[in-house]
């Protein structure tokens, strides 16, 4: 399962990029307003700055909500870096979008999907990633890895290329089950990435062994 680090932060993007296990990253308008980047010009830089830090994919979103307006904006965002990928809502126009990017070689994450017949449409559109929300789906009394895992059986059934993207992710516990259930990535917060190191039993055979170590 590849590891897509979901943030504009890039401090914080810089430092999953060290650790080695970082295959891309994910943004929307709200973690981009987040940083504090403001105007074209500066949301064009910062998609440069983060594609200069990572080697994989980086999801950078339209916010046209018409056809015309997505294509404009996605020929635009991947003039930026090749590294770009571009971020469509699953709405009638943007599943046009999709359908319009994957007949141009341009590669798409279909955001903002909450159902298996969404993700059914975004795999017919050629989408390269669909993205479901599952933190949110819990949020309101849903079942997100249900969702993870019923795209994935219906993928697998019928062989759809489209990789499914697990995003929303709130905790150690939705990414390691999200593994389990063969989602190809998953796009998570810095936190969840480092939790995955704790463990009580590490820290205390550490000291253990450094303190013997002492002895040695
Ligand atoms: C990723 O592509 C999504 O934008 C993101 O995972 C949404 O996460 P949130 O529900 O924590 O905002």
């Amino acid at each position: 399962m590849k590891f897509f680090i979901d943030t504009a932060n890039l401090d914080e993007i810089r430092e999953a990029e060290a650790l080695g296990v970082l295959d891309g990253v994910t943004t929307n308008p709200s973690l981009m307003a987040k940083e504090g980047i403001k105007g074209k010009d500066n949301v064009f830089k910062h998609y440069k700055a983060i594609c200069d830090i990572v080697h994989g994919d980086v999801s950078a979103e339209v916010i046209s909500t018409d056809f015309a307006g997505m294509v404009r904006e996605g020929e635009e965002l991947v003039m930026i870096d090749p590294k770009i990928v571009v971020k469509v809502p699953m709405i009638k126009d943007g599943v046009k979008a999709i359908r319009y990017f994957t007949d141009h070689g341009i590669k798409t994450n279909c955001t903002l999907v909450f159902s298996a017949g969404q993700a059914i449409l975004a795999a017919k559109a050629g989408a390269t990633y669909v993205s479901p929300f599952l933190g949110r789906i819990d949020d309101v009394g849903g079942d997100g890895l249900a969702l993870i895992e019923q795209i994935v059986h219906i993928y697998r059934t019928h062989g759809y290329a489209t990789e499914v993207l697990a995003a929303s992710i709130r905790h150690v516990p939705h990414l390691i089950k999200c593994a389990e259930l063969g989602a190809d990535v998953a796009t998570c917060p810095l936190s969840v990435i480092m939790g995955l190191l704790k463990h009580p039993l590490t820290d205390s055979g550490l000291e253990k062994f450094l303190a013997d170590a002492k002895k040695m």
